[in-house]
C-alpha cells in the first residue's frame, strides 16, 4: 500500500500539515527538532494507535491543544481508501472512509506502516513484552481472528489472576485453568503459524545485513514447558502462582530469540548490531505481510543516515528495491547512500513543523 495524502493536525510541533506523498522514496530533511520524526510518527499512528517513541499518546498532542488528528488517503490494489484518527478528551474517534468506526482496530487494520527508529534496538535488547507486541502486531494484520482470540485470553488471564489474589478455592481455580488453556489454544496457534512464516524471512534478511555474524537461528519460547499441556502446567504451578498472586506461565510469557553462529547470546551483540537485527526484524515482518496480503506495508526509516553506516545503507536500499511500494526516510540531510538517486525520491524540507517554501 501507499499513502498518497497525509494530513496532520496538532501533533507535537505540527499545527497543520498536508502532504502529498509519492510512491517509492520520500525523504524528509531538516534541522534537529524541525518535525521530521513527527511526520513519520503520524503515519505510524494510523497503523498502531500509538507512537514508536516512549510516552503516552496524549504526550503527542501539541502543547496547549485539546484535539489532535491524523488522516490519510491510501492506495491499495482494490483502490483508494481514507482513514482518520482523532484524539479528544483522551479518547479516540476513528473513521474509515468518513464513517465513524465503533472499534479503532477496524481503522488501524487498513493502514500498515512499519518503522525503524533510533530506539528500535530495544526490540532486541529490551524485555520480552516488546518482542511479543511486535510479533502480535504482525499476526493481527494477517489473521483477522487474532484480536478477538488475544482479547479473550487476556480476559480469562485477568480472571484467573483475580481468583489467585483472593485465594479462591481449588475448585474455582480448576475452572480457570481449563478456561485459560482453552483460550490460549487459538491465540497460540495463530502466533506459531505467523512465526513459521516470519523466522525464515528473518534468517534470510539477517544473512544480508549481518553476514559477518554467520548463520542465524530464531527460537520460539512458548511461555511454558512445551512438552506438557498448559492446563497441567497451570495445575503444577498453582501453589507458586497463589503466593505471587499472578499466573507465571502461559502465552503471555512467550518470547523469541535470535542466535548467531558468532554471537550465540544477546550480550554478544554491539549496539550497532542490535540495530541491524531490529531493522532485519522490521523488514522481515514487512515481507511476511507482503507474502500474506499481497501488498507491502509502508516502510518508515527514521534518522536512516545517522543510524547506519554507508555500507549498510547500501545493503538496505538494495533490499528495499526487491519490490516494496513506499518508503519514508527522515534525516538531517539526504542520506549518503541516496545522494546519487535523490532525483528518484521526493524530498521534503521540514522546518518548524511545516514544509519550507510553504510557510
Ligand atoms: N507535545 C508537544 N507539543 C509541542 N511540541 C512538541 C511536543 N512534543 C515534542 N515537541 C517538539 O516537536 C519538535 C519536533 O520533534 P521531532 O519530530 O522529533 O523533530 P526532528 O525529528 O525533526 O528532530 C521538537 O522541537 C519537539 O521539542
Ligand atoms: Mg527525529
Amino acid at each position: 500500500m501507499q499513502l498518497t495524502r497525509l494530513h496532520i493536525e496538532n501533533l507535537r510541533n505540527i499545527a497543520a500539515l498536508e502532504l502529498a506523498l509519492a510512491p517509492g522514496l520520500n525523504v524528509f530533511i531538516g534541522a534537529n527538532g524541525a518535525g521530521k520524526s513527527s511526520i513519520l510518527e503520524a503515519a505510524f499512528l494510523l497503523s498502531h494507535a500509538q507512537s514508536f517513541r516512549a510516552g503516552s499518546v496524549d504526550d503527542l498532542m501539541r502543547r496547549g491543544q485539546v484535539r489532535m488528528a491524523v488522516a490519510a488517503t491510501h492506495l491499495h490494489k482494490q483502490g483508494e481508501k481514507t482513514s482518520a484518527l482523532i484524539r479528544e478528551n483522551s479518547r479516540w474517534i476513528a473513521r474509515n472512509d468518513h464513517t465513524e468506526a465503533t472499534q479503532i482496530s477496524t481503522v488501524i487494520r487498513e493502514v500498515t506502516v512499519v518503522c525503524f527508529e533510533p530506539g528500535s534496538h530495544e526490540l532486541i535488547s529490551g524485555a520480552g513484552r516488546g518482542r511479543r507486541g511486535f510479533l502480535d502486531w504482525g499476526v493481527f494484520h494477517v489473521e483477522h481472528a487474532f484480536l478477538a482470540a488475544a482479547k479473550r485470553y487476556r480476559r480469562v488471564l485477568h480472571q484467573r489472576n483475580a481468583a489467585l489474589k483472593r485465594a479462591a478455592g481449588d475448585h474455582e481455580l480448576d475452572v480457570w485453568d481449563s478456561e485459560l488453556a482453552r483460550a490460549a489454544e487459538p491465540m497460540e496457534r495463530m502466533r506459531r503459524d505467523y512465526f513459521a512464516r516470519f523466522a525464515p524471512r528473518l534468517v534470510e534478511t539477517l544473512g544480508q545485513f549481518l553476514r559477518e555474524l554467520g548463520d542465524s537461528t530464531i527460537e520460539w519460547e512458548y511461555g511454558w514447558s512445551e512438552t506438557i499441556g498448559l492446563q497441567e502446567v497451570l495445575m503444577q504451578r498453582r501453589a507458586q502462582d497463589r503466593m505471587r498472586g499472578h499466573t507465571s506461565r502461559g502465552p503471555h510469557r512467550a518470547d523469541w530469540t535470535i542466535r548467531f553462529a558468532r554471537a550465540p547470546q544477546r550480550v554478544h551483540l554491539s549496539r550497532g548490531q542490535e540495530k541491524l537485527c531490529a531493522l532485519a526484524c522490521i523488514l522481515a515482518q514487512a515481507r511476511v505481510h507482503a507474502d500474506a496480503c499481497g501488498e507491502w506495508p509502508v516502510i518508515a526509516l527514521d534518522d536512516f543516515g545517522s543510524e547506519l553506516d554507508l555500507d549498510h545503507q547500501h545493503r538496505i536500499l538494495e533490499w528495499l528495491r526487491q519490490g516494496c511500494e513506499q518508503v519514508l526516510i527522515s534525516g538531517v540531510e539526504v542520506p549518503d547512500a541516496l545522494r546519487h538517486e535523490s532525483s528518484a525520491a521526493r524530498v521534503f524540507h521540514v522546518e518548524h513543523g511545516g514544509l519550507r517554501g510553504l510557510l
